[in-house]
């Protein structure tokens, strides 16, 4: 078994958590700078003075915080009262118990921590208003994000809709392209393109062939055998999303779920959003509930009878949306059980996890730098609620379980592969430790 290897920034300073830091989150929060201060007149009509001032505000604390991140300074503990303080400001004296850090600071910390600890502290600066406590930086682009898929909506819909109107017997390939629709779906990311639009715009069905050979790890068999032999037994099987991404990924992972519970391979679906705006484009409660509105709200039949029917499933309980603390904070997942014991023990709960993304990769393999060809179910430090599946686009230079040679073979035909989202894994591991 490999050693237990260092934090991702300990060894990629030129990979891909140095440019992140150096450059991609100061470009992400110079929008957010923008968004707010663009903001002051609405809030002005809102709120008055109150509002005005806000943004004022809001614009003076992420601006310090711009500098602060260019000039290296050390990470300041939280002062705004969530209940999740505690469990950030242990992990900043981690670091300094740990690795003798005096001042852990943006440059000389894990990436991990100081990613999330950014979208944290914007949040920290937005709570600390008077009026504007509950706006999101990144809802307009969350927005239009899925308005500019609406097309790609539709297709999915209907194909959805096709597969499963005459209650035929679900076939192991149907599985398998919904699995795939929801794993691309992941690439629709507004935090790698920071802004510019990166919403699905053709057809997922469409391109499903060309793209299978990017996908570098294929568990689907597992997957689906797995959930035929809990629906064979009759169990209450209780299948959990952990979401990621607005827009056409949520559109994608909410026609899985329907998919499940119409073939009865599932009978209730736990699907988490994030409690703050989180990495540009994770979803919220906001979102998920604007999303089901607005596809309600559609022109188009096939979609707004599919989006009424998801507000009905609010209703009766087939699918519970839920968000805990946990998710935003910079705690990789070994970390659940001490630091979370209770969303551990309902994960135990479920008959199988799906994780969409890459931060959610990276947080079960800890943010560490593996070996590519290390065996995934040993870089998951013993998180195993329940049965789980990994669905991600390779978004940062940490994959895993990839057969000898994979990786290098790729590097030869585009150095900057892993930083696309252009090749995805479908990893499963059935290990169980409640
Ligand atoms: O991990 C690399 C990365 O680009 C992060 O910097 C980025 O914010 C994250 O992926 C988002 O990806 P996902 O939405 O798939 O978690
Ligand atoms: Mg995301």
């Amino acid at each position: 078994v490999d050693e237990m290897p260092e934090p991702l920034s300990a060894k990629y300073v030129d990979q891909f958590a140095y440019p992140t830091v150096k450059d991609r989150l100061p470009v992400i929060l110079t929008k957010v700078i923008d968004t707010v201060y663009q903001y002051k007149n609405t809030a002005a009509e809102q709120h008055g003075e109150a509002g005005k001032e806000d943004c004022k505000f809001i614009v003076s604390k992420l601006s310090e915080l711009k500098n602060a991140i260019q000039t290296d300074k050390p990470l300041t503990v939280l002062a705004d009262g969530r209940g999740d303080v505690s469990i950030w400001n242990k992990a900043i004296q981690k670091e300094i118990d740990d690795h003798g850090n005096k001042h852990p600071s943006w440059f000389k910390s894990p990436w991990l921590l100081t990613e999330c600890y950014m979208y944290r502290k914007i949040n920290e600066s937005i709570r600390m208003s008077s009026k504007l406590q509950e706006f999101d930086p990144f809802g307009e682009q969350k927005r239009s994000a899925l308005k500019n898929s609406h097309d790609a909506c539709i297709v999915l819909a209907n194909y959805i809709h096709d597969i499963t109107k005459d209650n035929k017997d679900v076939t192991y390939e149907q599985f398998s392209k919904i699995l795939q629709i929801a794993l691309w779906g992941n690439k629709c990311d507004l935090s790698i393109s920071a802004g510019v639009e990166n919403s699905q715009n053709v057809s997922p069905l469409l391109y499903l062939n060309e793209m299978a050979s990017n996908i570098l790890v294929d568990s689907t068999q597992q997957v689906w055998q797995a959930l035929l032999e809990a629906r064979k037994n009759g169990k209450q099987t209780r299948v959990d999303i952990i979401l990621d991404n607005m827009g056409f990924e949520l559109f994608s992972d909410l026609c899985f779920a329907e998919f499940l519970l119409r073939t009865s391979l599932a009978h209730s679906i736990h699907l988490h959003y994030k409690v703050m705006p989180w990495f540009v484009s994770d979803v919220t409660r906001e979102d998920f509930l604007w999303t089901l509105q607005t596809l309600k709200d559609s022109p188009n039949e096939v979609l707004s009878k599919l989006s009424e029917t998801w507000q009905n499933r609010l209703q009766d309980e087939s699918w519970v949306i839920k968000g805990d603390d946990f998710w935003t904070t910079a705690c990789d997942f070994r970390q659940m059980k001490s630091k979370a014991p209770h969303l551990y023990d309902d994960l135990t709960s479920s008959s199988m996890c799906f994780f969409k993304g890459d931060l959610n990769y990276r947080k079960l393999v800890g943010d560490l730098n593996w070996n590519h060809t290390t065996p995934y179910e040993l870089t998951l430090g013993g998180f195993h609620p329940s049965p789980h599946c990994a669905l991600r686009t390779i978004k940062c230079d940490l994959v895993v379980g990839l057969q000898e040679g994979r990786a290098e073979e790729i590097t030869k035909l585009n150095a900057d592969w892993m930083l696309g989202g252009d090749y995805g894994v479908i990893h499963f591991c059935d290990l169980i430790e409640k």
